[in-house]
């Protein structure tokens, strides 16, 4: 059986393409890991969580080691992303890391680095994964069936709107939805201004001066009364018909193994402790 050249150069760890590539955002794994933390106190026969857009798996990685540390009992990870070009020409015209993304899809170098990536998972987390849209490959999940649903898929609004939608079916009672990128809450900007960039990944918002996820903010906003917010990691717990915010405060987390030294530096940086203090 011959070796794919990802598996030759990297044989003993995960490679995320640079610090930029594959660690987008990597603050947001303190709030990810207090999220699994916080399931955890109420659940000792296992969890299984979704994620929607898992990219080059380092996400996927932040929830297996979070939920090797905090969980007891089976606990799995369906991984749903159809690893396929989806900006547009424009958002392509507009950035390199748009140009970046689209070619590591395009070669088919995105997926076969997650395959590679998730293969540092901790072996007591069960990895699947399906390669499709979420929409699509929802029809074959069962409502009500996951603890956790993470979506960073497309963040245009109507695939964000769409991605919500589903993902109220799917949680289970006193489960999460979460999400990445809502940088501003839908009361902070201009509406008019975010409701005319629905089809962008990214823009300035005029009124806050602040770049932001239009589409994740209005999509966000209309779906929920409140919602968490840590660091543009977004949370909501379901509780009967409703879904409401959730502290994680006294909520254990950590930064992840697979981040480099020198990111993991920063992010404690941020949060205001030492260099190696656990968070
Ligand atoms: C920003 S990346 C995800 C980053 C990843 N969660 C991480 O933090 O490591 C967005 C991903 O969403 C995927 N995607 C785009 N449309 C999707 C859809 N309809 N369903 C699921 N995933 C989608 C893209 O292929 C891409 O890999």
């Amino acid at each position: 059986m011959y070796k794919q050249i990802h598996e030759l150069l990297f044989p003993n760890e995960p490679f995320f393409g640079g610090p930029m590539m594959g660690l987008l955002g990597a603050h947001r794994y303190l709030p990810m890991t207090a999220t699994v933390h916080y399931l955890a106190k109420d659940r000792d026969d296992g969890m299984r969580f979704l994620e929607v857009g898992s990219w080059l798996g380092s996400s996927a990685l932040v929830w297996a080691e979070a939920l090797e540390m905090f969980a007891s009992g089976p606990k799995s990870l369906l991984c749903v992303d159809p690893w396929e070009v989806y900006f547009s020409d424009k958002e392509v015209a507009d950035g390199e890391i748009y140009r970046n993304f689209n070619s590591l899809l395009e070669t088919g170098l995105a997926y076969d680095l997650f395959r590679h990536n998730i293969g540092f998972a901790p072996a007591s987390v069960e990895i699947d994964h399906i390669r499709g849209g979420f929409a699509r490959a929802s029809a074959f999940l069962r409502p009500g069936f996951f603890d956790l649903i993470y979506l960073d898929g497309n963040h245009h609004y109507e695939s964000t709107r769409q991605d919500i939608e589903i993902a109220k079916k799917l949680v289970s009672e006193g489960g999460v939805i979460c999400g990445d990128d809502l940088e501003l809450l839908m009361g902070e900007v201009d509406i008019e201004h975010m409701k005319a960039s629905g089809d962008v990944d990214l823009a300035w918002d005029p009124k806050t001066g602040r770049q932001y996820h239009p589409g994740v903010t209005r999509a966000v906003g209309e779906a929920f009364p409140s919602v968490s917010m840590h660091y543009g990691f977004w949370l909501v717990q379901k509780k009967g018909d409703v879904f409401v915010p959730v502290s994680l405060k006294d909520c254990a987390s950590f930064v992840p193994s697979h981040v480099p030294h020198d990111i993991k530096v920063q992010i404690n940086r941020l949060v205001g402790v030492s260099e190696e203090a656990p968070v």
